[in-house]
């Protein structure tokens, strides 16, 4: 009998073409719709591999009903979706998928950056609902990227991708890492700060950490103040970072400048958020990584982790859970 196996969402046929050769393949069969838990519950029973989205759960009690499973292969870097201890107490391999999606997610963090400082997306709104009617001094005006200070709060692989960009666009650049990071320092031209001090000078505070007990509400309200009432601030990591109820207070009050977001606590980031009613929110549905050739990329890694790991290889990718805490 063949190993079975479980994708969690429907993925490209050239992504999984080869896979029913040597494994009993199901997969959920919408591309826009998450599997709801109770059919994932029933998958799990009897599979030895699972491919699943950050928009699944793998929680312990998920885990629990999984006698067979031996490789839990997540298509993103991120892995805060999955219980990576109970996993691994059950001796459960976990995969992620980074590198592939570096680049692509520092461009977008870097757009985003470039759309709310220069209030690009309240500007295109101006225009097409017709309240353009002259030029004039101070019309949209916002804050300027070039020769202005970023402070980048996780200096990872996408960190660093961000600190190459901004440095084209002559920044001062300042990090906050749990570890210093000298061979970056030197390379980038990079100082390091303690977390306040970067955000009390920073212009632009990027957050680029990975979502763990340790992060999880690190931006609150206090961190928020330190900031500079022209400062503004970037988030493509995860929410869950930033306590999106002081940001939101922050922003109204004008304590600090604005806000651009990918990510959210709940995802989809429901329409009556308090952060949606702010003109100077600007807001995207999780799409750091989401091009062509890199979604195609992180999906295809991730199968490759789930055949390694289900043909007795050590996957490339292995989640090691001290790492993951
Ligand atoms: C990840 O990989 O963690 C991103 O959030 C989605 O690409």
């Amino acid at each position: 009998m063949k190993p079975k196996i479980y994708i969690t969402r429907k993925l490209p046929e050239q992504i999984i073409k080869g896979l029913s050769r040597n494994y009993d393949v199901r997969m959920w069969d919408q591309e826009d719709i998450p599997v709801p838990r109770e059919v994932l519950i029933e998958e799990m029973k009897e599979v030895e591999g699972l491919l699943c989205l950050l928009t699944e759960q793998i929680d312990e009690s998920l885990i629990e009903q999984a006698p067979n499973l031996k490789i839990i292969a997540n298509m993103a870097v991120g892995h805060n979706n999955i219980d990576v201890q109970s996993a691994t107490k059950r001796g459960i391999m976990v995969t992620n998928t980074p590198g592939v999606l570096t680049e692509t997610t520092a461009d977008l963090t870097f757009g985003l950056l470039l759309a709310t400082a220069r209030r690009m997306m309240e500007a295109e709104d101006y225009l097409r609902s017709g309240k353009w009617e002259t030029w004039s001094p101070m019309q949209l005006t916002g804050q300027d990227v070039h020769g202005a200070t970023l402070g980048i709060i996780g200096l990872g692989r996408i960190g660093e991708a961000l600190a190459k960009r901004a440095k084209g666009f002559d920044m001062n650049l300042v990090y906050f890492n749990r570890n210093r990071k000298y061979e970056q320092e030197k390379e980038l031209g990079i100082e390091y700060q303690p977390l306040e001090k970067l955000l009390q000078i920073s212009d632009f505070v990027c957050v680029m950490l990975p979502l763990t007990a340790e992060t999880a509400y690190m931006i609150g309200k206090e961190q928020l103040e330190l900031m500079k009432g022209t400062a503004v601030l970037i988030n493509t990591a995860r929410g869950g970072i930033i306590d999106e109820k002081a940001l939101y207070q922050a922003l109204e009050n004008r304590e600090i400048w604005a806000a651009g977001l990918d990510v959210f606590e709940e995802e989809p980031v429901p329409l009556d958020h308090p952060l949606l009613t702010l003109p100077n929110v600007v807001t995207l549905p999780h799409i750091g990584s989401a091009s062509i050739a890199t979604r195609m990329k992180m999906a295809t890694l991730a199968v490759q982790n789930l055949v390694d790991g289900l043909s007795g290889d050590t996957p490339r990718n292995l989640v090691l859970l001290n790492k993951s805490k």
